[in-house]
């Protein structure tokens, strides 16, 4: 039996496999809606999710269907994960039902705890990373400007949250320079800026952090699980905002990514999400194709 592939982070594929996948989810893009049909008929996809979700739910639940695999979404509540079902439990019977299971969370430990049973598991968000989206916004990258080797890109914002932190990550794996502008405090943890290396430099100044970039990409201040946070880290961020302003200091026909939900007014202001930089109506499409394209590799067929 081959051994079943997880991905909990983008470092779970090697680059090779990473450009396969994106390579296919650029042919599953282009392809006719209902020819992927014939791809995992029979196969069940179970979704859960401990924290709210419009794009990831929505992109892997049409996805499975579209490969003609049955999704099955759970939540918490209405689930006995809510009343305490021990992780490891629900994973040996999912896996009884399904052949894979996407896994949305807080300590990325539940997630290990997730793939401990037989189905391979998709990371769809932890506390310590967002890499299914990381990987969407390095074809939308791809897609827009035809490369990402060798680019700045820069992150404005909360430098230690799941997203910035997947894009560490992702600098080092696809080779460009990620360049961030986030307060002291609100920066990744030092061992993955340690591994990142020359591919990462990071500023208090946004201005500073945009220059030459030609992608500039943000979150919001305050991730799911830190409301409680939520005054202390607008004051912490206020001058981080991606504005029309700041775009003019990067380079020439820069884009602007945000993995949404966005809190207009405040990481990005209204004029630029609706403005000709903006890509993220495209980097939101595109969860489909690349997570289309990651579920059909992971269970072998692509
Ligand atoms: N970007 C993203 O993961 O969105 P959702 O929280 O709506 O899934
Ligand atoms: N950093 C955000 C990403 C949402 C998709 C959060 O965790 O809430």
């Amino acid at each position: 039996m081959t051994k079943k592939r997880d991905f909990f982070s983008i470092s779970s594929l090697s680059l090779e496999e990473a450009k396969h996948v994106l390579a296919v989810a650029a042919k599953m893009k282009a392809a006719p809606k209902g020819s992927q049909l014939g791809l995992l008929p029979g196969r069940a996809v179970a979704i859960v999710m401990e924290k709210a979700s419009t794009r990831t739910r929505v992109s892997f639940e049409v996805g499975a269907a579209q490969l003609g695999a049955q999704p099955v979404v759970l939540g918490v509540q209405g689930s006995q994960l809510g009343r305490g079902e021990p992780i490891k439990d629900t994973a040996r019977v999912l896996s009884r039902y399904c052949d894979l299971i996407v896994y949305r969370t807080f300590e990325h430990s539940k997630l290990i705890e997730m793939a401990s049973a037989e189905a391979p598991v998709i990371n769809a968000l932890t506390d310590d990373g967002h890499p299914v989206q990381v990987l969407c916004d390095v074809f939308t990258i791809f897609e827009t400007l035809g490369s990402i080797h060798g680019r700045r890109v820069a992150w404005v914002g909360d430098g230690s949250s799941n997203m910035a932190r997947s894009f560490v990550e992702a600098a080092r794996i696809f080779d460009f320079h990620l360049s961030m502008a986030a307060p002291e405090g609100f920066r990744p943890p030092a061992d993955e800026i340690a591994a990142a290396g020359k591919h990462l430099s990071i500023t208090a100044d946004p201005r500073e952090a945009v220059k030459e970039c030609t992608v500039v990409n943000t979150d919001v201040w305050t991730s799911m699980g830190q409301e409680a946070e939520s005054k202390r880290r607008l004051e912490a961020f206020a001058g981080y905002a991606v504005t029309e302003d700041l775009c003019a200091k990067a380079a020439k026909d820069a884009i602007v990514l945000h993995c949404l939900p966005a809190h207009r007014g405040e990481e990005i202001d209204d004029a630029t999400i609706e403005g000709r930089r903006s890509r993220v109506w495209d980097q939101a499409e595109n969860r489909l194709h690349v997570q289309k394209a990651l579920m059909a590799f992971l269970l072998g067929v692509a």
